[in-house]
């Protein structure tokens, strides 16, 4: 483990003004995506939308300092030939692979979650540095209510993979971004998120801790505390912005650089104003920003529609541009208006 380089390429991954993209939707997910837009997906189709992102020079290069890949896309080729990974290096952002194999039932806990993927994901992540992947991502999900779920048994094996992930990846100096995503499917209230997600960080850094990863060189991807998206009681961005920093402080060390969230299904200007409001409580010993997948590509997709690349970039820079600043705490409601 080399790691000098797993720090590095962790501080750059949450470089202040920048943030990661989240383009490593499985073959099922940008399936549904594409249908949003009637468009069928085939490699070429996710191909030319992903070469579209990545081409975005000015939004690349000023705004995004990492994108997460499927294992298609790593291995595909841009219409003239480059390697897609090189296409995004070029732009300084570090190319990165999500490793797991999904979200599985977990035996004995129904509609609970367990992530697969830990075979021979030693021989993998070599494949994967070999091919240009400098960091990687694991999701552990993990379903709430306002009662039982999750399980105390699902956030350890949950937990306990992620550790496993975190240390294999180090082994192959790619920098492990660990996602324990409590999900905001449900009635449940604000507290109730808070609680739990409370729960499942502790757990998470005594895994870590157990299986040796240096702290120094992973990014933590976690949700924001936020109520459930059936709840009546919505929250104000001061509010989720609060109980989430509340409960990072009881739970991440200082010694972790930077938390990217995930955006959820939060709407693009909710992830955004979010993040924003999280960066203006200041005097935090960890950088706070994006690694979003839909509060990123939902609006692009649309304007690019299956072939406009340049209206498909514009607003890939207006989404990009907005969660930069929001990463520094200087995002405006008017900004928003104004594009
Ligand atoms: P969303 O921002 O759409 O939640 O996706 C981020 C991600 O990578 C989930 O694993």
């Amino acid at each position: 483990m080399n790691k000098d380089q797993l720090a590095d390429i962790a501080k750059k991954m949450v470089t202040p003004g920048k943030g990661i993209l989240a383009a490593d939707e499985s073959t099922g997910t940008i399936k549904k995506r594409f249908d949003g837009i009637n468009l069928e997906s085939t490699e070429e189709s996710r191909r030319d939308w992903r070469e579209m992102l990545f081409r975005a020079d000015d939004a690349m290069s000023e705004y995004i300092s990492g994108v997460i890949l499927y294992d298609e896309t790593l291995r595909q080729k841009a219409k003239d030939g480059a390697p897609l990974a090189e296409v995004i290096s070029a732009t300084g952002a570090v190319p990165g692979i999500k490793v797991d194999m999904g979200a599985k039932d977990m035996a004995g806990f129904k509609g609970e979650k367990i992530t697969e993927g830990l075979d021979g994901l030693r021989d993998r992540l070599n494949e994967y540095y070999e091919l240009g992947a400098r960091f990687a991502k694991w999701r552990a999900v993990i379903e709430i209510d306002s009662d039982a779920r999750p399980h105390q048994a699902v956030i350890q094996a949950n937990c306990h993979a992620l550790a496993r992930y975190a240390a294999l990846c180090q082994e192959a100096n790619i920098v492990p971004i660990v996602e324990p995503e409590v999900l905001m499917d449900g009635d449940h209230t604000i507290e109730r998120c808070h609680a739990v997600t409370g729960r499942v960080l502790r757990r998470l850094y005594e895994e870590l801790f157990m299986a040796r990863v240096f702290l120094e060189g992973t990014v933590l991807k976690p949700n924001m505390v936020v109520p459930g998206a059936k709840c009546a009681d919505q929250a104000s961005a001061s509010e989720v912005a609060e109980r989430t920093v509340n409960t990072l402080k009881r739970t991440v060390p200082a010694a972790v650089p930077g938390i990217a969230f995930l955006s959820g299904g939060q709407s693009d200007e909710q992830a955004t104003a979010h993040l924003d409001a999280m960066n203006r409580i200041g005097g935090l010993p960890w950088k706070l920003t994006f690694s979003y997948g839909r509060a990123l590509q939902a609006a692009p997709l649309k304007a690019w529609n299956g072939s406009n690349v340049e209206a498909g970039q514009a607003a890939f820079r207006h989404r990009a541009k907005m969660n930069g600043l929001a990463s520094l705490g200087q995002w405006e409601k008017g900004f928003e208006r104004a594009a």
